[in-house]
């Protein structure tokens, strides 16, 4: 992947930063987005290499902007990662008005920011006829249990090891879970629209994974910390990055349209593909 570039959005911290770092470690050019500045600390000492900047992926001026700028700079797009994102939760009792807020705001960034970004990459990926979209979502999405129930004989450790798991967050994640939902839309459609382009996407359905947030989701819920036991219990943001790029340098003859399930208390290691992408479903 030498001098490929790549697209990470929400590389500040948690999992985009430890991508943005992998893909650094591995020679890529980079373009890094966050609406955080010390996403500029990644630009360090290799100014050449990497250009970051300061933006609010709901904002589609800006979005076009940074899509422009990685153009210009380098020269294509090879591989885009729709990794910002935000949790926010709905109760029940909650008033329908801020219920309509919360549902607003994350559709926005978990979703529409992922739709508007491809939208903007895909032009030049078919000019290019190659290219990977991948786009992070959730366990709650693909779990262990749905679609399929999977044998817990090495992943003991597994919350659901017992009982199949089902496809939802919990009883407040309503909007979060419909936001990360969608991004399976995208990722089917494109998916097939584009394979004869030579251009695969692929969607992540991620599990806990230590982050700044899941260390504020787990503290707002329960009204402390987490415990060290949580933190130990939860995927590290390195090997997550390890495996997206894995799936990455399964490179043109990859798979595509696949919901990529990684899971805690199950081994981080790349699942094969679903059964349903069979060749015909493959980019080449
Ligand atoms: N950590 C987990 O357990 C977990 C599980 C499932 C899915 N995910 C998903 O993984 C992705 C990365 O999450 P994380 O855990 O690293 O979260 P994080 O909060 O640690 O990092 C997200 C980054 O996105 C940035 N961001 C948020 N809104 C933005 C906006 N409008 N414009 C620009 N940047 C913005 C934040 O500033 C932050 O740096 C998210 O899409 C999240 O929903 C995380």
């Amino acid at each position: 992947m030498t001098q490929r570039t790549a697209i990470v959005t929400g590389a500040a911290g948690g999992l985009g930063r430890a991508l943005a770092q992998a893909l650094i470690e591995r020679g890529s050019n980079l373009v890094v987005v966050d609406s955080d500045s010390s996403v500029e600390d990644l630009t360090s000492g290799r100014a050449d290499q990497v250009l970051a900047r300061v933006a609010d992926v709901t904002d589609d001026s800006q979005l076009t902007a940074l899509v422009a700028d990685a153009v210009d700079r380098f020269g294509s797009i090879d591989l885009c990662i729709n990794n910002a994102g935000r949790v926010d939760y709905a109760p029940m009792d909650l008033d329908a008005a801020q219920a309509a807020d919360i549902f607003e705001s994350l559709w926005r960034v978990n979703t529409r920011a992922c739709y508007m970004l491809g939208r903007l990459v895909i032009p030049h990926m078919i000019e290019a006829q190659h290219g990977h979209l991948i786009n992070i979502s959730t366990d709650h999405v693909h779990t262990c249990g749905y679609p399929n129930a999977l044998p817990h004989e090495d992943s003991s450790s597994c919350p659901w090891a017992s009982a199949p798991r089902r496809p939802l967050g919990g009883d407040a994640f309503d909007a979060y879970d419909a936001s990360k939902w969608a991004l399976n839309g995208l990722t089917q459609v494109w998916s097939q629209a584009l394979k004869r382009h030579g251009i695969r996407v692929n969607n992540i359905c991620l599990g806990a994974t230590d982050t700044p947030m899941i260390r504020q989701a787990m503290t707002d819920l329960r009204g402390t910390p987490p415990t060290p036991d949580d933190i130990a219990g939860w995927m590290k943001p390195d090997e997550i990055a390890d495996l997206i790029l894995e799936l990455h340098d399964e490179g043109p003859s990859g798979r595509t349209g696949d919901n990529v399930g990684i899971w805690v208390g199950h081994p981080v290691t790349l699942p094969p593909a679903h059964p349903v992408l069979d060749r015909s479903h493959r980019v080449r």
